[in-house]
């Protein structure tokens, strides 16, 4: 496992929200945590992230406990998060937005292979030094994706890419994100209510319900009713 999270709880001052979330990520695999809204996908996003201090429990990246951890340390050791609602910078460029990304390296120049990032996401080459506020959602999205790559992580976390989106851009992230996994050691935790998108990439499904894990499963075994049954959509 790269990641794992052990009886994880976490509050937001005196409500809780996280209340024990058992959760594995597999290497090199695409683990899918679904849920209506509200049942805390993307507070188990920020506590993972350190951006929520955990209340009880365990994180382990790599088997490494990090829940004490600061958020840079995190990144640094080698987990990228893209936000749900993306956090782009609108008044840097869309260049100037992806070398954010390489804080996450180790050490020495901060730079990134231009052509290698464009060839996944063309769009970004065209509008290369346009404000990344002037860009669509889908392209924001692939913006924030980008950013996050040029980190080089081992593990990449996408809470609601689809969110907002038209349908042919989020066919294009998939295909980007299908590639990434096939070619290089990375593996993904993504946060998804798109069951159709969903399906494109998972390999293993983690359900939540009111701050908890209650069902998991593999593609090969998903019941793809009962799921559609904790979605809001
Ligand atoms: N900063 C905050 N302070 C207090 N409560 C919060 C905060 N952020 C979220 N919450 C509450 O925590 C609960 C879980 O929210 P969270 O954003 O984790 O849900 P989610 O599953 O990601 O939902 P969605 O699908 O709408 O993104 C909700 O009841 C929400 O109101
Ligand atoms: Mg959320």
């Amino acid at each position: 496992m790269i990641l794992e999270t052990k009886d994880l709880h976490a509050a937001y001052g005196q409500s809780t929200i996280l209340w024990g979330v058992d959760m594995q990520v597999a290497r090199k695999q695409v683990t899918t945590i679904m849920g209506r809204n509200g049942v805390g996908k993307t507070t188990l996003m920020r506590t993972i992230m350190g951006l929520l201090k955990s209340a009880q429990g365990e994180i382990e990246f790599n088997d490494k406990a990090i829940q004490g951890m600061p958020t840079y340390k995190r990144v640094k050791s080698g987990i990228a998060y893209v936000p749900q609602g993306r956090e782009i910078i609108p008044k840097l460029t869309v260049y100037e937005n992806i070398l954010i990304g390489t804080e996450a390296l180790p050490s020495g120049p901060k730079t990134f292979d231009e052509e290698e990032i464009y060839a996944l996401f063309p769009i970004l080459k065209t509008f290369r030094n346009r404000m990344g506020g002037n860009l669509s959602g889908g392209q924001q999205q692939q913006l924030a994706i980008a950013r996050a790559l040029v980190g080089k992580p081992q593990l990449l976390i996408l809470d609601e890419p689809t969110e907002g989106i038209q349908p042919s851009i989020t066919l294009e992230i998939a295909d980007v994100l299908k590639r990434l996994i096939a070619e290089r050691d990375m593996s993904i935790l993504l946060v998804e209510q798109k069951l159709d998108f969903a399906k494109i990439l998972t390999d293993q499904y983690f359900i939540m319900d009111r701050g908890k894990v209650v069902r998991n499963f593999d593609k090969e075994n998903a019941d793809y009713e009962e799921l559609k049954s904790y979605l809001s959509v």
